[in-house]
């Protein structure tokens, strides 16, 4: 791999059109993403947001613009951004056969490092998954899967990664075990690109959220400045009722 470029924004989309035959989906996609940072690109279903991620990692090839990640251009330079990034799709892709510890050590394998072993362990541990390590991943619940399924894109350590949907289908808790595991990984300098149908998902994560509808960016802000788009506030004097997520995790408990 040629030097990474340390400046300048890790993932650039310039001008991004696909269509599936009639079917305009991305009419011209502009946005960037700075090194380090959470980027949430938020829409409904059938928004796009798998079809901008396939073509960021390299898996569907676009039909006008630029997109370039970590430097390079996922056109002509695919083998590069491949070894730049690691892509976590929307469904998880574990070995329900083996366990947590043999899933981790069989992607180290396969992508020839060193010690898969100590990466495997690593990794429980990141992802609070150590003492699950030996069990079959049949036995794990949605939000470990999701957390192994995180955990085995980090094989490696690539400098950006993508999350369709990180948290679809889980439950308040392992939601909140996502996004810790999720900003952990920020804050050790990896660049996230996650997807998802949750405005709540997004104000959790995200350093900056864009809207993906009727195949364009809309907006692109941060959060701060995404509220200030809405009508100041009134003050209101209520009791202040518990959420029904607040309710549940009480009653639930942290069983991490
Ligand atoms: N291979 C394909 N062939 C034809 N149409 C497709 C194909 N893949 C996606 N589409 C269509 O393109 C549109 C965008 O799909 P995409 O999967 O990118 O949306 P999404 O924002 O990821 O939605 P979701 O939130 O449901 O995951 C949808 O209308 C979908 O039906
Ligand atoms: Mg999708």
């Amino acid at each position: 791999m040629t030097t990474l470029p340390t400046t300048g924004p890790v993932i650039r989309v310039q001008g991004l059109r696909k269509s599936y035959k009639a079917l305009e989906v991305l009419r011209g996609v502009d946005f960037d993403v700075a090194r380090g940072s959470i980027f949430a690109l938020l829409g409904s279903n059938g928004a796009g947001k798998t079809t901008a991620v396939k073509i960021l990692s390299t898996l569907l090839k676009a039909d006008a613009g630029t997109v370039s990640v970590n430097g390079f251009d996922v056109t002509t330079q695919a083998a590069d951004v491949r070894e730049s990034i690691s892509l976590t799709g929307q469904f998880a892709a574990v070995d329900e056969i083996l366990s947590g510890r043999e899933n981790l050590v069989l992607v180290a394998r396969l992508r020839h490092l060193k010690n898969p072993g100590t990466i495997a362990d690593d990794l429980l541990a990141r992802f609070s998954l150590t003492d699950a390590g030996s069990r079959k991943v049949s036995t794990y619940s949605g939000g470990m899967r999701r957390r192994l399924d995180i955990a085995m894109s980090l094989v490696g350590n690539p400098p950006v990664i993508f999350l369709d949907e990180p948290t679809t289908g889980l439950d308040p808790q392992g939601r909140i075990e996502v996004w810790q595991a999720v900003k952990e990984l920020a804050a050790q300098g990896t660049t996230v690109l996650l997807t998802t149908q949750y405005l709540d998902e997004a104000e959790q994560l995200a350093d900056r959220i864009a809207i993906l509808h009727e195949g364009r960016i809309i907006v692109n802000d941060t959060l701060a400045e995404l509220k200030k788009l809405l009508p100041p506030a009134e003050v209101e004097y209520v009791e202040k009722q518990p959420t029904l997520e607040d309710v549940f995790l009480a009653l639930v408990g942290d069983k991490k």
